[in-house]
């Protein structure tokens, strides 16, 4: 695991941008506006409230751009993946108006700012394509009748301009955009900052209270208290319920692929497959890189997420055979709404300083900064077109079959407590792998750490209790219910929990062999007999 972001794997954003760094926050504080989270919907607000005039600070428990921001494949797009035939179902024609109206806001928002501040972030402007199998035509036509009552001006093409495979009809989304997430996002932070702002990173937030005047705890028992508050971390921290009934945590696969220079043009590639692939390209000076995503699957309940890549990987080499290498693989997380729009504004059943960014629904760099957009005409105390849209207490009718079936799996999910999940072999646990067993009552997670110690913390997931499962993609315990993460060692990567796994000193376990260190000795951990790796 990384010190700098919470996961193993490391994106290619990551791998070439060097985040600006900052120190913890060691004093109480009194500002107008706290903001949790530092990715792009973070950091998009507190630019637009600093430029606003207010007194902002953020606070982030990793790095600037260490969550899902380092992760994305930063498709800027307003061609909505849950298709706008279907948002105009739940939310009607004037709510699938409203929606490309503001997605494409947000498009036209990023690239203002960029020119304005002069960054230097690989921004481009570029058309985006959609392809359907063959028994998935009407899709399309569905899908190009609906977005043309949206408003968007897109067109029917024979096929997409890829050489290497014939997409066959496709929908072309004009002005799309691209740029390079983390270079985007660390200059806009020196920008905060230089202007005033307070960036605070390792800062792990614990408890956060609404009233008049919010208080935000932190783990170090410093607290922040602000007149508005506003939540953009992936899923939020500060709710119980409300919006973890409504949304689904997913993970999601890329790997970039090394290609000569040119040999794919640039563009935004999607198919409608379940999961869809989703393409785009990063050049480089000799060589540029094909970022292919998808393999989608409910966060913790993917037994062999390795095996996503591998499937990854052979459908992008079908595709595309000038590819030569593997340059990088990563994984993100995604929330998928019941109804196919994000959780922006006020949180539900708090008062009205506190706000949310989250349901990103796979469009997260559009949602994020229609998110700042409206949290920012919200605090300001000014009218915005798309406030009711995304009203985060919104009760979404037409997605009550939805609603029901993601809490029906999330049911299902604590019935791993009566699970047998019989106790292991540790012997043939290899280092850097966990494992979830049953110790009479209790659901206990064994991670066997690189110089082979077992370490054991309870499975109890301390959000809602549900039993988390073992990541070996990015080597951490993800909870099916509501996608809390948690390091190898239980600490957290990513809520809505806030507290670590509890570790458990007082399993008693047989390991086979002759060695065996005491507990007190390591505290919770044991270590491997000799002679098995
Ligand atoms: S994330 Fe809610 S129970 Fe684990």
């Amino acid at each position: 695991m990384n010190s700098l972001h919470p996961g193993e794997t490391l994106s290619l954003w990551l791998d070439t941008e060097e985040m600006p760094q900052f120190s913890k926050l060691q004093q109480d504080l009194r500002v107008d506006v706290c903001i949790i989270g530092g990715g792009i919907g973070g950091i998009t607000t507190a630019y637009l409230l600093m430029k606003e005039g207010k007194k902002v600070c953020l606070l982030e428990s990793f790095e600037i751009g260490s969550g899902q921001t380092g992760r994305t494949t930063a498709h800027f797009s307003n061609a909505l993946d849950d298709r706008y035939y279907e948002i105009e179902r739940l939310h009607g024609q004037e709510g699938a108006r409203l929606a490309a109206q503001s997605h494409t806001a947000a498009q036209d928002a990023v690239e203002k700012i960029v020119r304005e501040e002069k960054i230097d972030c690989h921004l481009e402007r570029l058309n985006g394509y959609l392809f359907a199998s063959d028994d998935d035509q009407e899709v399309l036509q569905k899908e190009f009748d609906a977005a043309h009552r949206a408003g968007l001006g897109i067109q029917f093409l024979n096929r997409a301009p890829l050489q290497s495979f014939d997409t066959g009809p496709c929908l072309r989304f004009p002005r799309q955009l691209q740029l390079h997430p983390l270079k985007y996002l660390s200059a806009l932070t020196k920008i905060f900052v230089e202007r005033g702002g307070q960036v605070f990173t390792h800062t792990h937030v614990t408890n956060v209270e609404s009233g008049k005047i919010a208080k935000v705890k932190t783990s170090d028992g410093f607290t922040v208290s602000c007149n508005s508050l506003v939540v953009a971390t992936n899923t939020p921290i500060n709710d119980l319920f409300a919006i973890h009934t409504k949304q689904v945590p997913y993970r999601s696969y890329v790997v970039g692929f090394q290609i000569p220079k040119d040999s794919v043009p640039k563009g935004l590639f999607w198919d409608t497959l379940n999961p869809y692939h989703y393409v785009r390209i990063e050049q480089g000076e000799t060589e540029d890189i094909l970022i292919v995503g998808g393999e989608d699957h409910k966060t913790g309940q993917e037994e062999h997420p390795e095996l996503c890549f591998t499937r990854l990987e052979n459908w992008a080499r079908q595709k595309f055979p000038m590819i030569t290498n593997t340059a990088y693989s990563w994984s993100g997380q995604v929330m998928e709404p019941i109804d196919g729009l994000g959780y922006l504004g006020h949180n539900p059943m708090d008062r009205n300083n506190v706000y949310v960014i989250t349901g990103d629904s796979g469009q997260g760099m559009t949602h994020c900064t229609i998110g700042g957009l409206l949290i920012t005409d919200q605090i300001m105390g000014r009218a915005n077109p798309w406030e009711q849209l995304y009203n985060p207490g919104r009760i979404s009718v037409r997605a009550t079959g939805e609603y029901l079936k993601i809490n029906a799996n999330v049911a299902a999910q604590y019935r791993e407590w009566f699970s047998a999940k019989p106790r292991p072999e540790l012997h043939t646990l290899h280092r850097g792998e966990g494992t979830v067993f049953r110790d009479g009552l209790r659901m206990v997670a064994a991670y066997k750490t690189t110089s082979g110690q077992v370490e054991f913390m309870s499975a109890a997931c301390t959000h809602l209790a549900g039993v988390v499962n073992w990541n070996n993609v990015e080597k951490s315990w993800d909870c099916p219910c509501h996608g809390s993460r948690f390091d190898c060692h239980g600490k957290v990567l990513e809520g809505p929990a806030t507290q670590a796994l509890k570790p458990l000193d007082d399993v008693n376990i047989e390991i086979p062999g002759p060695e065996r260190v005491p507990t007190t000795d390591l505290g919770t951990s044991l270590t491997e007999p000799l002679g098995f790796a």
